[in-house]
């Protein structure tokens, strides 16, 4: 049979070179499980007479606490081994050089529109806006639209349907910036009605728009900027002159002409087509429609609440799209809207 010291001797020496704990396991049966040698002895104490058993007992009892202590330093130590393993195969090489992220930016209309509220800021215009869900009243009726007018059929305008499906004629997606005219007229009135004098007004209107037109120069939602100035004398050469300063500062250039061709809108009398031609440069003398204009009519003022025997005004409205195509020579509006990467990295 084997000594204690013995069994001691071996089990220390096993456990020392078991590598997994699953098998450290094992090994502890043999020595401490039910039919391990350390409970054989124990059992076999019975047998012995009782002078020798108090000592027996103790020494078998000191073996035990050995192999335990033995048994559980050993899973410490690979526990430890377990964990350090697991971090230097996680480990993070932080010298290793960072891997880039690549800087968004600014879409290049976006940039357009940043840089005309900015340059008609300096010449004192504030930048007004307006809900892009727009009513009837303010889209048309406002405007001078007359009831029976083309812009108003479902060919050309976003009606929104109601849940049983039902068309609201009278809610739609504006097909215009020129309802923010009447809103501010209106919001601008009533913040002077107890002034002796009106201030004033003198706002672009920057926006989102929307027509049921899709092609390669024409998309469902566009972009447009709406300006209005209303004063007691306001004349065309004013809207000619900001114009005309304006167009220079955005395409840094002198060298642009400026045309207005005669047109038609309700909500303006007279009415003109703003064109303009680059004197110099890839577009040289290609005369291009950039917005329409004009003096506002006496019952859009009306309906903005203030009086056209005292105040006349001019207003305009402008594609920015179309300007920021010629601004970086692009050709086709739908590069605005896919949303290309390779296009759209070209602007950061
Ligand atoms: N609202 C017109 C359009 O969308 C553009 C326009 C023309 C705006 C003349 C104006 C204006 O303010 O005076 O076609």
């Amino acid at each position: 049979m084997n000594t204690l010291d013995e069994i001691v001797a071996r089990a220390l020496a096993e456990f020392v070179a078991i590598g997994e704990p699953a098998k450290l396991e094992e090994a502890k049966a043999q020595y401490l499980g039910k039919a391990g040698l350390l409970t054989e002895q124990l059992k076999n104490l019975g047998k012995l007479p009782p002078e020798e058993k108090k000592t027996a007992g103790a020494a078998i009892n000191a073996a035990k606490n050995q192999v335990e202590e033995a048994l559980n330093a050993r899973r410490e130590a690979l526990k430890r081994a377990a964990l350090e393993a697991q971090l230097s195969a996680e480990a993070l090489d932080v010298t290793l050089p960072g891997r880039g992220r690549s800087r968004g930016g600014l879409h290049p209309v976006t940039r357009s529109l940043d840089r005309i509220e900015q340059l008609f800021r300096t010449i004192g215009f504030e930048v007004a806006d307006g809900p892009e869900i727009e009513g009837d009243w303010h889209n048309f009726t406002a405007l001078n639209t007359p009831e029976k007018h083309p812009a108003r059929s479902m060919h050309d305008t976003f009606y929104i349907q109601a849940e049983d499906g039902s068309v609201q004629e009278d809610v739609l997606l504006r097909t215009h910036t020129s309802p923010v005219q009447v809103r501010y007229m209106q919001a601008h009135v009533e913040k002077y009605k107890h002034e002796a004098t009106m201030p004033e007004i003198r706002i672009i209107a920057p926006g989102r728009v929307y027509r049921v037109d899709s092609d390669a120069t024409h998309s469902p939602m566009f972009h447009q900027v709406e300006g209005l100035w209303i004063g007691e004398k306001v004349s065309f050469a004013d809207l000619r002159g900001v114009l005309a300063d304006f167009l220079r500062c955005f395409f840094e250039s002198d060298d642009l002409n400026l045309r207005f061709r005669p047109s038609f809108f309700p909500f303006t009398e007279p009415s003109a087509e703003i064109d303009m031609a680059f004197m110099s440069g890839p577009n040289k003398g290609r005369w291009l429609e950039i917005g329409g204009c004009g003096m506002v009519h006496p019952n859009v003022l009306r309906h903005g609440g203030i009086d056209p025997e005292k105040y006349i005004g001019f207003a305009f409205g402008m594609g920015p799209d179309r300007l920021t195509m010629l601004r970086y020579g692009i050709d086709d509006l739908r590069l605005f809207f896919d949303g290309d990467l390779r296009f759209l990295s070209q602007f950061k």
